[in-house]
């Protein structure tokens, strides 16, 4: 691949500055009138005036500062629009988290990401409630705040494994009976309702793995560049390298990337018609 057609950093410095603006717009909605709407009749899929207004301002500070750039954003995006590889392409997540951020669960992110080729290039995720912000360039690391994230190297006897839901019926119950079968033999078990700092807890090493099938473009191109600049492995539910195109995704330090892997896979052919 080539390299960037402009220089990363400044990319990466854009993403940071509009990440922390756009966690506090959200904080400023937080005590007040949420406006809570459902998306395309699913009452389990939330969207509030934090979200939308995040995202306007995301996309007017990313689109003001790359003019050239396409976005890619949650709260814009009509099924059947296409990542272009070869046009440098921002996957916004304005708000990660929004049903927490609805009920006053204080866990949710701001998650932007610069994709191209393909390849993911910068990658922010801003931990709104604790001030975190975790990012990373192709090349360059994952870091958090100033300390440099590497994943751990846990075997499954002792891993934290986290994961969370589809909204799909039989992807749903494959990930839950997954998630049972895997609490038998980890250390513990964790989900938290925020896939994109769950990525950055895996680059960290604070979680082992984490895995969800029913997610977009925009909750993994930034925390799913983490996870590999710190050393991690990051696939869809059959092992192919994650990309764009991929609802599932497995994340892991590595060592126990086969064992989440055999597990899912389980649940995934069974037949679980009555
Ligand atoms: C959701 C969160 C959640 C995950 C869902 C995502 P949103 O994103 O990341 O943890 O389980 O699959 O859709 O809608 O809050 O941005
Ligand atoms: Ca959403
Ligand atoms: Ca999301
Ligand atoms: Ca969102």
């Amino acid at each position: 691949t080539e390299p960037l057609p402009i220089n990363p950093l400044l990319a990466l410095a854009v993403a940071r500055d509009t990440a922390r603006e756009a966690g506090r717009l959200i904080q400023s909605y937080a005590r007040g009138e949420l406006q809570v709407q459902t998306k395309g009749g699913d009452a389990r899929d939330l969207v509030t005036i934090a979200d939308t207004t995040a995202d306007e301002m995301i996309q007017y500070n990313l689109s003001k500062a790359f003019p050239d750039f396409r976005i890619f954003s949650e709260e814009t995006y009509t099924p059947g629009d296409l990542i272009q590889t070869d046009i440098p392409t921002w996957l916004v997540d304005p708000l990660d988290g929004t049903s927490n951020f609805t009920y006053g669960l204080p866990h949710y992110a701001v998650s932007i990401a610069l994709w191209w080729q393909g390849e993911p290039w910068v990658g922010v995720v801003y931990d709104v409630r604790r001030d975190i912000m975790f990012y990373g360039t192709r090349g360059g690391g994952a870091w958090a705040n100033d300390r440099r994230l590497v994943v751990s190297d846990r075997p499954l006897e002792r891993a934290i494994i986290c994961a969370d839901w589809a909204r799909e019926p039989v992807r749903r119950r494959a990930v839950a009976h997954a998630f049972a079968d895997l609490v038998q033999v980890c250390h513990t078990a964790r989900s938290f309702g925020s896939a994109a700092l769950n990525f950055c807890y895996v680059a960290a090493g604070w979680l082992d793995a984490y895995f969800n099938l029913g997610l977009y473009p925009w909750d993994v191109g930034a925390g799913g560049l983490l996870v590999r600049e710190a050393g991690g492995m990051l696939t869809d539910e059959t092992g192919a390298p994650w990309t764009t195109a991929h609802r599932g995704a497995v994340a892991t330090n590595g060592h126990i990337h086969e064992a989440i892997l055999h597990t899912l896979a389980r649940h995934l052919t069974d037949d679980h018609t009555p």
